[in-house]
């Protein structure tokens, strides 16, 4: 039986893809190899966001082929996802060792192309096509045993129509495309019985979930009638989704955060700029007003409620006063955490081509200041979780300290406290001690105290 390695680069939907096939070639008989050294496969699912994310994976992939030369072996190399499907024949003309080249609508084929090259009767393998339908079959799970496994990514859409100038995204994943609302309830549904808890919907634009297929119902959107049925889930006590885009937090959205308590409080709301000027550039479609009156209808519809958000330094054209008003925008706002980073040019978008580059230095530094500026805003953030009690789905061993459990609040923040395999899956009222810069530290007594006072 072949072994498969998969190495996942980039956002939770990359990691659901790897998982998709994971679970498929797995149903077909291959295993799943513990690290790289001596599988018989090593897939690269690919991240095209930045340059860097690609480096890194054209870095891997020619040490990958390094070795497999030097020790002769016929192990089987592939890249699949964002870059396999921005770069396609180009990589093997770069790489020639490189075996498969599988695009973003291509994944459910991995089984079929390795199973002919691993006969040996294809090589070089590029399947970068466009498939209708191809947003239904990221379905499959691998199942651990019932109650393993606490929490789950289930896809509900591919691609996206937005067009930000500087993303590169509809390229690489195409056009929006939704799956069946009784497909994405039915595997919610499977998940649950097998023991999930939480389930993070996911798509690269999620808000947009269902436009053109689902008509509008009491003035609820698609994306909001997708979150009542799935919270109509019996057993299931949590709902996530990741990434929405500001514009989708309609008057909706925001009262069913009022409404449904299984959805988490947290939203991910990603500004990319304080400035309207390059909001405009952008191709955002919303204002910095607009934002922040989605971040207060938020707040007031489930006070409490983390806001994360991202962030692009140094998009073409962007001045010390675009900068100034971006730092402003994070103090006024008071994010739980930010994700900031340096533009990177993609070729083939229009950001790309624009005029006014920001020269590298500059962008260094902006962002450098930034940081600083978000650190002590997320820091303060989670120093005002000390003392108070939370409730922690608890998901497995600590991944610093298997002596330890950790899992999450609903505000999507990392606890670690003392306790064993008898605590996975749970959900437990914990209070915090310490924080990090990243953790919150709870204690196993005072939440035995808890339970006591609470029996
Ligand atoms: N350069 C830098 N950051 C980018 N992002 C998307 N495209 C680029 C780019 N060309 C960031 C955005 C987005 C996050 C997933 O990645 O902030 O929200």
């Amino acid at each position: 039986m072949p072994s498969v390695f998969i190495k996942t680069y980039g956002c939770q939907m990359n990691e659901r893809d790897s998982e998709a096939v994971a679970a498929q070639l797995v149903s077909r008989g291959y295993s799943l190899a513990p690290s790289e050294a001596g599988a018989d496969v090593i897939l690269l699912n690919t991240c095209s966001i930045r340059d860097q994310a690609e480096q890194k994976a054209l870095g891997k992939m020619a040490t990958l082929a390094a070795q497999r030369r030097k020790r002769g072996s016929n192990q089987v190399l592939g890249f699949v996802g964002c870059m396999a499907q921005g770069r396609g024949r180009e990589l093997i003309e770069r790489l020639p060792d490189v075996d498969l080249v599988l695009g973003t609508q291509r994944f459910h084929h991995a089984a079929d192309h390795l199973d002919e090259i691993l006969a040996g009767r294809m090589r070089n393998v590029v399947d970068i096509a466009d498939e209708a339908g191809s947003e239904a079959t990221i379905r499959e799970h691998l199942f651990r045993p019932s109650g393993a496994q606490v929490t789950a990514f289930v896809s509900i859409m591919q691609g996206c129509n937005q067009y930000c100038t500087f993303c590169i995204v509809p390229y690489t994943r195409g056009p929006e495309r939704s799956r069946a609302t009784g497909d994405i309830l039915a595997e919610c549904r499977e998940l649950v019985a097998r023991g999930v808890k939480e389930i993070t919907l996911l798509g690269q634009i999620v808000t947009s979930y269902g436009r053109r297929e689902v008509p509008a119902r009491g003035g609820r959107s698609a994306f909001v009638q997708l979150l009542d049925a799935v919270h109509a889930i019996e057993g299931l006590e949590r709902i996530r989704f990741t990434s929405p885009h500001p514009k989708g937090y309609g008057a909706d959205l925001i009262e069913a955060f009022t409404r449904l308590p299984k959805l988490c409080e947290h939203a991910h709301l990603p500004v990319q700029s304080g400035s309207d000027r390059l909001l405009r550039l952008m191709h955002r479609g919303y204002t910095r007003e607009r934002f922040l009156g989605i971040v207060s209808a938020l707040r007031a519809a489930r006070p409490g409620i983390a806001i994360g958000t991202d962030i692009i330094v140094g998009f073409p054209g962007e001045t010390e006063e675009d900068l100034q008003q971006t730092v402003a925008l994070v103090r006024e706002v008071g994010f739980d955490n930010v994700f900031a980073f340096k533009y990177s040019p993609r070729e083939g978008t229009p950001a790309a081509t624009m005029s006014g580059a920001v020269p590298e230095e500059v962008i260094e530094r902006r962002h450098a200041h930034l940081l600083e500026v978000v650190n002590d805003c997320s820091a303060r953030k989670l120093a005002q979780c000390v003392g108070r009690r939370m409730q922690v789905l608890v998901e497995g061993p600590s991944h610093r300290n298997p002596e330890r459990v950790e899992g999450r609040t609903r505000c999507n923040r990392i606890v670690v406290f003392e306790g064993g395999a008898r605590h996975h899956g749970q959900l437990l009222d914990v209070r915090i001690d310490r924080a990090s810069r990243s953790t919150l530290y709870g204690d196993p007594a005072i939440h035995m105290d808890a339970c006591d006072n609470a029996a």
